[in-house]
């Protein structure tokens, strides 16, 4: 078997996995094969080779137009939008209402991502974020998805994207919580991909230890052949979210807890503009805001990401001083299911992108694991939103920053996206939910209301006296109505 497969790895240059062999164990020897066998060495060597090949968003960038959107009924900016079709607040809510009442949509979280920037080492979604009761990140999106079960009288299947660097932590802390709540059977967990870095200088796959390769996960993009693998049964994820009913998938990333999950009148712009992928997007506060930019090119939609947006292109403005380039993604998307099952099958429906990045490695002369100091290596990912030009009649929805997207990325003490700056925009939202109600909070006071409590201004208005005052760290928990 192992001459079979080293004389594969010869043809692509990739013999040097080999290196230690004779010094591993039977069991290290079958890791390393393992390894070796999920890997499409044919795939490695084209994405190398086409490693300098420009960026397909510099062309669409220059043919760039704005994309049809709808504004959330939460924005203020009066900047006109363009939808694809007219659709009322009040229809698009009532649309939304009856798709979850029909049991038409789940949901996914992806959470495979391993956090580097915030410098935690668990799963980010393990992140302690609740202002006042310290709620992890993943408490926050599970009690949105019981409280929406619980309006609706309906299951909202729950699937979890994992990878392997946070898979076992992240089923052991849900089953711990006892999923807080949610059913077990409408909880799917999986786990995504992984592709092998690559040396930047020679394309050779490295290796993290002597029998290991340096495997990376695939991107949020690897969701699509994630929820799409057969198991031993041939059913996949969506082969049984589809049994169930489910025709709409809510899709957003673990990073925010703002979200506004299977949101109706989100959900309502998706069915009756006749859309078969939605986004959320903000209006970019300044043209090198870093979030991905969409924008429409030749009657489809696309995102360009900020790091592949030439400046000059960024800084565009209309004749009434507005960006041109105006569409910030927060990466909270509805998918049809029918959309995922189609380019599932396509195997060019989503493209790698590459990240230089410091990868430690085996230095294959010595042995030793070197820690590089700048970048060694090519990391290959694909991203779920490239399916955009895939889809039909894609729009965007437009949402405001402080009811919807406060992202945790960076590590306490930084001036963006941090810790601080999450728990400040959602002490910000609550007190003003319970101000739009009537209360008085105090300023300063810290403020929090769960989903199972609240999750929504309108909701809260049903659960608060008028001037109950808040003048002490509160913690709105159960679904009482609360008086005080
Ligand atoms: C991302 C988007 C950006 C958007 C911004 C909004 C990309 C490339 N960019 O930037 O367009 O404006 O969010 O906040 O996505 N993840 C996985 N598996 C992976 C990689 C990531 O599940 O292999 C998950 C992470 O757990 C996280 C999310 O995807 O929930 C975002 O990944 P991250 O790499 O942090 O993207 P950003 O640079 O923040």
């Amino acid at each position: 078997m192992k001459d079979n497969i080293l004389s594969n790895l010869k043809q692509y240059g990739q013999e040097h996995l080999f290196t230690f062999w004779d010094l591993l164990s039977g069991l290290e020897q079958h890791e390393l094969i393992d390894q070796i066998q999920s890997i499409d060495f044919a795939l490695i060597a084209h994405l190398y080779e086409q490693r300098n090949a420009p960026a397909e968003s510099l062309t669409i960038a220059d043919r760039a137009s704005d994309p049809p959107a709808y504004k959330f009924s939460t924005v203020t900016d009066p900047t006109p939008c363009k939808p694809r079709k007219s659709v009322s607040v009040q229809e698009a809510v009532l649309a939304g209402d009856e798709m979850l009442s029909r049991g038409k949509v789940g949901a996914i979280l992806v959470a495979g991502g391993q956090g580097t920037r915030l410098g935690f080492p668990h799963p980010k979604g393990m992140y302690p974020i609740g202002p006042v009761s310290e709620a992890t990140l993943f408490q926050f999106h599970f009690e949105k998805i019981l409280a929406l079960s619980q309006r609706y009288g309906s299951q909202i299947p729950y699937c979890i994207m994992t990878s392997p660097a946070t898979h076992r932590e992240t089923v052991d802390f849900l089953e711990q919580k006892n999923y807080f709540g949610l059913q077990r059977d409408h909880v799917f967990i999986f786990c995504q991909g992984t592709m092998p870095a690559v040396s930047l200088e020679t394309g050779k796959i490295l290796l993290d230890s002597k029998n290991r390769i340096a495997l990376s996960p695939d991107g949020h993009g690897g969701m699509l052949a994630a929820i799409t693998r057969k198991n031993e049964n041939g059913m996949s994820v969506l082969d049984s979210l589809r049994q169930r009913g489910i025709e709409y998938l809510f899709y957003n990333q673990v990073d925010n807890p703002l979200v506004r999950i299977c949101s109706p009148e989100f959900l309502g712009y998706h069915l009756l503009s006749g859309s078969e992928l939605t986004s959320q997007v903000i209006r970019k506060r300044f043209p090198t805001d870093k979030v991905g930019n969409i924008v429409e090119a030749d009657g489809r939609l696309y995102v360009i990401e900020y790091s592949d947006l030439p400046d000059e292109v960024a800084r565009q403005t209309n004749s009434d001083g507005s960006l041109k380039i105006w569409a910030g993604s927060i990466a909270v998307h509805l998918f049809n299911a029918a959309l995922l099952d189609r380019t599932s099958k396509i195997t060019t429906s989503l493209p790698f992108h590459i990240a230089r990045k410091k990868v430690p490695f085996i230095d294959l002369q010595t042995g030793e694991r070197m820690k590089p100091d700048k970048e060694n290596a090519i990391k290959f990912e694909r991203f779920i939103f490239d399916l955009l030009p895939s889809a039909e009649n894609a729009v965007v929805v437009e949402v405001d920053p402080p009811n919807h997207y406060a992202p945790l990325k960076n590590a306490s003490g930084s001036s963006s996206d941090s810790p601080e700056t999450v728990k400040r925009d959602l002490v910000a939202m609550y007190a003003d939910w319970l101000r739009k109600a009537g209360a008085v909070v105090v300023a300063e006071t810290p403020v929090e209301i769960s989903p199972l409590f609240a999750d929504s201004p309108e909701t809260v208005l049903q659960k608060i006296e008028k001037n109950t005052a808040f003048n002490k760290p509160t913690y709105l928990k159960n679904s009482t109505r609360h008086v005080e």
